[in-house]
């Protein structure tokens, strides 16, 4: 079928549906809903068989759903409507949720239903939730959706009682009331807000914006008055409530130009007077099972700044110095890596400095990985990852990939970036010149299966979120009793041709003098595709990419590109 997805942004959901309907066959092109007009030329430009609004902020003009069939995705169960279902969800405790695909009519969120799925409510911030069970299960609901209108079925009128319409969430509805609230509360409260809006407070004689909320499981004293700021972990700072105390891992200052940062960051004055904890917010940890070593880095958002880099490098380098024979690099549950934090290289008092510090860590990191010859080491991206995250995936020996993962492998998106992280070294080293051109060209989100295909991972998963660490450690436990002698045996000659043919210290000199081109060099794209990033500017048109209908079919897999093809290297 013909499927315009009309969205305000191309978001995780948004990403996800594109790649699985593109990969089921259907022809699929996007357009941003900048505005009515813009909608209703997209729809007589592509003339679809029907249009999909996975994530919008406004109602799809009357001239278009009463014209074509449209489907809206709605994240909550049938009967719930409202902007803010799944905020309200969280703030009620519900014990379980859903996605209904509804059709667009006149009143918002009231038209017939054509499917729907329910999953468990997990104690989890809404942008977690969002990422894997409500598109897990909006994809379910969409295809079946789908499916029913190929073969002539109709929806169904709403039996359940209507909750009724649910208005947005004030500030009001979330604010915290530290002399009353269990940490249970709290941490809902803020879940319900992260990733945005955050819940807003008043803290260390500063208003911000509260996120990544964890529960602190400190000894404290109770005596101390619940709103205290008691303590400081990592990245977070730890407040007490009248029951014990959370960590806050990020906030952003209520001012309009407030940028999410650590909160140790975002009061470094303040927190550098508090008493670290080590080991309290904790967002590395490495784990030895017999012979396999596990290491998990669970960075906000997958954005590895310098310091996570470094930090992450050491705990690394104890993983290879242990006994342990398979490492697996296991990221983060929601996101294996997003690369440079470039929240932290916007707010740095010189964001090229940062930048460049920040690259060469990360490459420091890829380089360990590839440099590694007495471990088999697998990288499990049971989470999204994105641009440079992808590329640090690829320099483990194999890549083992869950199959709802969307990764982006791609840098260009970010002001025509060139990228480092050694991906001029390892794409040749695991793709063909072809594929190589794909990936890195396209600018697209890519499903599971379209990664494996293209080289980027090995071996698939099909387990969900919360089973893929444990399928994961029965294929380790699996592998780490055959003989390895031969697989690293193999795996240093490699190296030791590869190196002899071309020293890692060119691929990386060489990336990195395009990387200073883009942070100190005359074309600022860079830095103003990080400004807009970082402040969620949003788009004023769709990017020729998303929008078939605009750039011409074939057009899509072909932008002009910095990249050089691999034969070019
Ligand atoms: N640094 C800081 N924050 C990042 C980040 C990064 N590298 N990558 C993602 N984030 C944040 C987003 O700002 C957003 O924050 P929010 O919680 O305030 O909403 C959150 O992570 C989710 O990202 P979002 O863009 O909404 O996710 P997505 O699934 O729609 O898109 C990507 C995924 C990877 C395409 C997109 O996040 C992206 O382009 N990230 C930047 C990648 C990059 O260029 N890295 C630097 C070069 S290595």
């Amino acid at each position: 079928m013909r499927i315009l997805l009309l969205c305000h942004g191309f978001n995780s959901l948004t990403q996800k549906l594109f790649c699985d309907l593109n990969s089921t066959g259907h022809d699929v092109s996007v357009e941003f809903d900048i505005n009515d007009a813009v909608t209703e030329e997209a729809v007589a430009m592509f003339k679809p068989d029907v249009l999909i609004a996975p994530f919008l902020k406004r109602a799809i003009p009357a001239s278009v759903h009463e014209n074509l069939k449209c489907f809206v995705v709605h994240p909550g169960p049938p009967g719930d409507r409202g902007p803010n279902a799944l905020d309200w969800a969280i703030l009620d405790d519900a014990e379980t949720w859903g996605v209904t695909v509804l059709q667009a009519v006149a009143e918002l969120d009231a038209g017939p239903v054509w499917a729907s799925r329910s999953f468990a409510l997990r104690p989890a911030s809404k942008s977690s939730l969002y990422r894997n069970e409500v598109s897990e299960a909006a994809v379910a609901a969409v295809i079946e959706a789908l499916e029913k209108l190929e073969r002539g079925q109709s929806p169904e009128q709403i039996t359940e009682k209507l909750s009724g319409w649910r208005p947005s969430v004030s500030q009001v509805d979330r604010q915290v009331d530290w002399q009353n609230d269990e940490t249970e509360t709290v941490l809902r409260k803020i879940r319900s807000a992260d990733g945005m809006p955050g819940v807003l407070d008043e803290v260390l004689g500063k208003k911000v914006y509260f996120y990544d909320a964890r529960p602190c499981h400190e000894a404290l004293d109770d005596a101390i008055e619940p709103g205290t700021v008691l303590m400081r972990s990592g990245p977070a700072i730890a407040i007490k409530t009248v029951d014990g105390a959370v960590w806050i891992g990020h906030v952003r200052k209520a001012s309009k130009d407030g940028v999410k940062l650590p909160a140790t960051r975002a009061f470094a004055t303040q927190s550098a007077a508090l008493t670290e904890v080590s080991g309290g917010y904790r967002d590395i940890s490495l784990k030895i099972i017999r012979d396999v070593a596990y290491l998990h880095f669970d960075f906000y958002n997958g954005a590895m700044g310098t310091d996570d880099c470094r930090r992450l490098l050491s705990v690394f380098r104890t993983a290879v110095a242990s006994d342990a024979n398979i490492l697996v690099l296991m990221g983060g549950r929601d996101h294996w890596s997003n690369g440079l934090n470039l929240n932290l290289i916007e707010a740095a008092e010189s964001p090229a400095e940062e930048s460049w510090d920040n690259i060469r860590a990360m490459d420091d990191l890829s380089e360990a990985i590839i440099r590694t010859t007495d471990k088999w080491i697998i990288s499990a991206v049971g989470g999204n990852a994105g641009a440079g995250g992808v590329f640090l995936a690829r320099a483990a020996d194999e890549v083992w990939i869950r199959s709802g993962v969307v990764l982006n492998p791609h840098y260009k998106d970010m002001g025509n970036l060139y990228g480092s992280e050694y991906w001029t070294y390892l794409l040749p080293k695991f793709t063909s010149a072809e594929n190589a051109r794909q990936i890195t060209q396209a600018r697209l989100p890519m499903g599971a299966h379209e990664a494996l295909s293209l080289g980027l991972a090995d071996r698939l998963f099909e387990e969900d979120h919360s089973a893929f660490p444990g399928a994961v450690a029965a294929a380790a436990d699996r592998l780490a009793s055959e003989n390895l002698t031969d697989r690293l045996c193999t795996k240093r000659k490699v190296r030791a041709r590869d190196e002899l043919s071309k020293p890692l210290a060119s691929y990386r000199a060489r990336e990195l003098e395009q990387m200073h081109k883009n942070f100190f060099g005359f074309d600022p794209s860079y830095h103003v595709a990080r400004y807009n990033f970082v402040r969620k500017v949003p788009k004023s048109r769709t990017p020729l990419t998303l929008a078939v209908h605009r750039a011409g079919k074939n057009k899509r897999r072909s932008q002009p590109s910095i990249f050089r093809t691999t034969s070019e290297l």
